[in-house]
């Protein structure tokens, strides 16, 4: 029996890069699955229908089940019809994967009200809708699963990503929401943050020798690495998983922590700003964080 036997999966923006390999592997372990993908550029723009029919095709020609839709994450209306393709389908619907995405990078001081928008729909927005459009039929049939794509660069931060990493940790608290909420219809709502190379950080520079070789280092991160941690977590295996945070790099597999009071300090009558500054700030200083970028944490090679 395969894992995913079935169970139907919806994967958004499953038309390339790790959500295609999400595609592949689901529908290799039995899942009949729904290709949502856009098909637009890195940053948004433009249609195409080719990228889900292709992923579609491939699945299909392996023996699997799969259907496309192209419809956008970023609208209610369009997020109800994914879900609706599912159901038209297959008839049922048991894990929604949301992996869609687009980048608009920009200086925080030169961001666009436009490029903040556009990300906070597609990532943040995207994932609500498309994951409250699936929750009814999760919630009358007392079964299902979300598994939510976020980022260390909302979990611990990145140069010129203020649209991107706000959606990215906007994320976290969704699908902690999504477990806590759904926990007693038997639902279960847990985060991957990827490290893959696909186009999407193929815009990295590589004009210096010590460029290149970072990038060399990067493309050793196969996106079809991160598949089986989302096979998993789509499948009985991972009864009782759920609410956590995981992170998938190469061969290394990461439990993120989530965020808990790290000191306190009390003062019987009470704080002004100067006790503040002379007390307070001084006792806790020590344990501040510095200003990481994900590199800062993340410091060592993929393994
Ligand atoms: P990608 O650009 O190859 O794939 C994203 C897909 O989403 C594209 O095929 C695109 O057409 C589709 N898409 C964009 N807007 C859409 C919309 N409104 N509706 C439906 N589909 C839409 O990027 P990649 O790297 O495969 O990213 C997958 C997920 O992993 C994203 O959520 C990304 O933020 C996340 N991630 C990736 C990292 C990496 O190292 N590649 C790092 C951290 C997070």
């Amino acid at each position: 029996m395969k894992l995913l036997e079935g169970k139907v999966v919806i994967v958004t923006g499953a038309g390339g890069g790790i959500g295609r390999d999400f595609a592949l592997a689901m529908a290799a372990e039995g899942a009949k699955v729904v290709v949502n993908d856009l098909g637009s550029s890195v940053s948004g723009e433009g249609k195409d229908a080719g990228p889900a029919q292709k992923v579609v095709d491939e699945i299909k020609a392996k023996g699997g089940a799969a259907v496309a839709s192209t419809d956008s994450v970023a609208d209610w209306e369009a997020a109800n019809r994914i879900v609706k393709t599912a159901l038209d389908a297959f008839g049922r619907v048991d894990c929604v994967v949301n992996n869609a995405g687009i980048l608009r990078d920009r200086f925080f001081f030169n961001m666009s009200v436009e490029e903040w928008r556009s990300v906070i729909d597609v990532h943040l927005n995207g994932s609500f809708y498309v994951a409250r459009a699936a929750a009814p039929y999760f919630k009358s049939q007392n079964s299902g699963c979300y598994v939510n794509m976020t980022s260390t660069s909302g979990l611990i931060g990145n140069f010129g990503q203020a649209n991107y990493s706000a959606a990215k940790l906007g994320i976290i608290g969704l699908s902690k929401s999504m477990a806590l909420d759904m926990a007693k219809y038997h639902v279960r709502s847990n985060c991957i943050a990827p490290f893959a190379w696909s186009r999407m950080i193929g815009t990295i520079p590589s004009d210096t020798p010590e460029q290149q070789a970072r990038l060399e280092k990067i493309k050793r991160m196969d996106t079809a690495k991160i598949a089986p941690l989302a096979v998993y977590l789509a499948s009985d295996l991972a009864e009782g998983v759920t609410g956590q945070i995981f992170g998938v790099r190469a061969n290394e597999i990461f439990l993120f922590s989530q965020n808990r009071p790290l000191r306190s300090v009390h003062r019987a009558g009470g704080w002004t700003p100067e006790s503040i500054a002379e007390q307070a700030i001084p006792a806790m200083r020590a344990h501040f964080y510095a200003l990481d970028r994900s590199q800062d944490v993340f410091s060592w090679d993929p393994i």
